[in-house]
């Protein structure tokens, strides 16, 4: 039988290349850390610089995360949902490395994390997030599953998408000023629950390529005007002049283009694998 920690392994117990695959990735951004130790041991606050990678790469892994269920559908690779449960379990890894930096940063002075994050809206906002990762977590074992039923298991999983908002919240609050990077972020999130709304809209398992174009442009429309009132709010400027400069390309490529890329590249991929998916029973013939 296979052991619990031979997560390389499939659950038959042979080597699974999509597996070591994604433990790979999961490792990467360990490994940019160890490659990058000398910066940031070098580096004005090494720990803050930490927290802030670890920060981000529980974000990013969750979006990773939430990817699995439409890019499994849109590239035909029904497999994906394989590494879906190890996605999520390192996304929280990496939020527990998150929160143990905090702590090392507070000189392990437990009533001193405590006092701060009651003490600060975004910690508190961050600490809900990751008690909800927590709590997914620790619901994610066959046994667990078993326990709850599909049904209860599935809607409480759904709270991944109250999380992801939270992370998103409390990734902008700590942003100081540029925010291209948390925009475009946030443009992937909403075109990842877009995806999801759409697919419970139109009662449907699989959404066509017209549907993927439409959202990915709704969502790429959203992303600037999104960019455009937040920096109006933040500069107290018109979002309309914001407006102004999305095809200046010397203000830097707007969020919104980056979306529509990401965007367009799942529409090709849709494309090209429909077609494929098509064709290959007539080549069989
Ligand atoms: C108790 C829980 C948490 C605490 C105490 C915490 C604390 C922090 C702190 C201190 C920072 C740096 C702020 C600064 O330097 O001004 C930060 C940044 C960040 N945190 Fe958290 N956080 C928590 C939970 C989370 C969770 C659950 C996520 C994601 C799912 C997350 C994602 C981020 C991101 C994306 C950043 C910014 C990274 C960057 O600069 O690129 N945090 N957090």
């Amino acid at each position: 039988m296979k052991s619990k920690w031979h997560v390389w392994r499939d659950r038959r117990g042979r080597l699974s290349p999509l597996r070591v695959a994604t433990l790979a990735l999961l490792l990467l951004p360990l490994a940019k850390a160890l490659l990058d130790a000398n910066d940031i041991v070098q580096g004005a606050r090494p720990l803050n610089d930490l927290i802030h990678r670890a920060g981000f790469w529980t974000l990013v892994f969750l979006g990773v995360t939430l990817a699995v269920t439409p890019f499994r559908r849109v590239a035909r690779y029904g497999n994906l949902i394989d590494v879906r449960r190890m996605l999520g379990v390192g996304t929280f890894v990496y939020a527990v490395a998150h929160l143990s930096l905090f702590v090392a940063d507070q000189g392990y002075d437990l009533s001193k994390v405590v006092h701060e994050i009651t003490h600060r809206v975004y910690l508190i906002v961050g600490a809900v997030a990751w008690l909800g990762l927590a709590a997914l977590t620790a619901t994610s074992t066959d046994a667990m599953i078993k326990r709850l039923g599909g049904l209860r298991w599935r809607r409480l999983h759904q709270a991944i998408y109250v999380i992801a908002l939270l992370a998103l919240i409390h990734y902008f609050q700590q942003t100081k000023a540029d925010v291209t990077v948390p925009v475009f972020v946030a443009g992937l999130f909403t075109w990842l629950i877009g995806y999801r709304v759409l697919v419970w809209w139109q009662g449907r398992g699989e959404l066509s390529t017209l549907s993927l174009l439409a959202l990915s442009v709704v969502v790429a429309l959203l992303t600037f005007a999104g960019e455009a009132i937040g920096i109006g709010i933040a500069f107290h400027v018109s979002p309309l002049r914001v407006l102004d400069t999305v095809f200046d390309v010397d203000a830097g490529i707007r969020p919104g283009w980056q979306v529509l890329a990401a965007g367009l590249c799942v529409v090709a991929i849709d494309f090209v694998r429909a077609r494929w998916g098509r064709l290959r029973p007539v080549a069989a013939e």
